[in-house]
């Protein structure tokens, strides 16, 4: 899986750093926890505090750091019972192999070991120490006796040590931390939308971008298309819970994490591949494609030489994907865009009808602060005629909110009781 380093709203981790010189990578891995969107709160032994100062830590974190266990003023901010509720996840790194003993022991005589025992988050350690103290057999058997209690070890590298020994017990870098931290949430995120997410269970096809056609091997018909609402949408579908294809025309943007996709140039190439996902079984087909209507109806062999002072291309029309889709047996929920310049409601509903769709989003291209290159959009949606469902109205926002509230739409016309046609 493609590793996202999407944001990660409003979960908590608590940074507890032990005493070992690889203390300072902590102060690295705070930046990278806090870019990704983490809150993080930082705890610190007395013996990590020898090696760099709590100061460091609270500039860092954007909070206090505890040290304490029994420190009355400390406990008044967030006490210790408090703080192991706080947490999503007790990250402890470095771990230090005295701190790995009294979690193994169950001691709770300083503020670290107390959190341990108190809290029900998961807990991660990531020892670090020289290599002979991590072969040391009582830090084996105290790392095994955690592996039991459930606690989640992240392997030491190996390598040359501050204390110039070479051999295991490194903290990994700062950056592979926080993305072993990240995916950990995406994988949970992941597992609670497929199993309650709007859409879980639907394998969602989404086309997106322009397509070219060519006249030749060096030139092509075109459009402006940017891709971004089909790629916002093909997102927000995955956030929802559902498998999702995205048929790519040429654009340049990343494929969204999750998504599968497939590249495609010409309209044909499109159509083919769409009718394949069709087969493959296809709950809902989103059509954002700004197909050509027209491709070339010879495409030349060779690069057409500058001859006379005009040229004739003939075009012929290419076949309407989402219309064809349509018209197939077993047919998907089928969702279709429309850009007008005028008369926008109006060309969008009869657009719904002609092409046999479920839903239309249509929106007005001639305004300049919305649509094609733009970040944000404001669209309308209409719904065929048999789910009796009203126009909604979506406000002028990011493509991303946009995205969000038509996989709202999709989901609730769904669920919505429709008549027979
Ligand atoms: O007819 P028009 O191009 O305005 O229709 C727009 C809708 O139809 C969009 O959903 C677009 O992706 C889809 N379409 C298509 N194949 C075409 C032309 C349009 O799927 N050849």
């Amino acid at each position: 899986m493609s590793f996202d380093l999407s944001v990660i709203p409003n979960k908590n981790i608590v940074l507890a750093v032990t005493g070992g010189i690889a203390a300072y990578k902590s102060a690295i891995l705070v930046r990278r926890l806090k870019d990704v969107g983490f809150n993080v709160r930082v705890v610190m032994t007395q013996g990590a505090q020898a090696f760099i100062t709590p100061l460091t830590f609270q500039a860092l974190s954007g909070n206090p750091v505890h040290t304490e266990l029994l420190n009355p003023e400390a406990e008044a901010g967030m006490g210790h019972i408090e703080l192991a509720r706080w947490a999503d996840l007790l990250l402890v790194a470095p771990a230090s192999c005295n701190t790995l003993a009294k979690f193994a022991a169950g001691l709770a005589d300083d503020l670290l070991s107390t959190l341990y025992l108190a809290t029900k988050s998961p807990v991660w350690v990531a020892p670090a120490m020289n290599q002979q103290m991590w072969a040391a057999k009582a830090t084996q058997r105290n790392l095994n006796t955690l592996v039991q209690d459930g606690v989640h070890v992240i392997m030491p590298d190996a390598g040359s040590q501050a204390c110039g020994d070479v051999g295991l017990g490194r903290m990994p870098e700062p950056e592979d931390l926080a993305r072993q931290v990240t995916e950990y949430f995406h994988k949970a995120q992941r597992a609670i939308a497929e199993k309650f997410g709007m859409l879980a269970g639907k394998h969602v096809v989404v086309t997106a971008g322009p397509t070219r056609e060519a006249m030749d091997p060096v030139r092509y018909i075109s459009n402006h298309s940017t891709g971004k609402m089909g790629f916002a949408l093909a997102a927000a579908c995955y956030a929802a819970g559902a498998k999702v294809t995205l048929i790519a025309g040429p654009v340049s943007l990343d494929t969204p994490n999750g998504v599968r996709r497939m590249n495609v140039s010409s309209a044909v190439q499109m159509l083919d591949i769409s009718m394949q996902m069709l087969d493959e079984g296809c709950d809902i087909f989103i059509a954002t494609a700004a197909v050509a209507d027209y491709r070339v109806a010879e495409v030349a062999e060779h690069k057409i030489k500058k001859a006379g002072d005009e040229l004739n291309v003939s075009l012929i029309k290419n076949p309407d994907i989402v219309a064809t889709i349509a018209q197939q047996q077993k047919r998907p929920f089928m969702v279709g865009f429309a850009a007008e310049t005028r008369n926008v409601e109006e060309y969008a509903a009869g657009k719904l009808v002609a092409k046999k769709l479920d839903m239309i989003a249509c929106n007005d291209v001639s305004r300049a602060d919305i649509g094609f290159a733009s970040d944000e959009n404001a669209m309308i949606v209409f719904f065929a005629e048999q789910y009796h469902m009203q126009k909604r109205d979506l406000e002028k926002a990011s493509k991303q909110e946009i995205a969000q509230q038509l996989v709202e739409a999709i989901h609730d016309a769904l669920h919505h009781e429709i008549e027979p046609v």
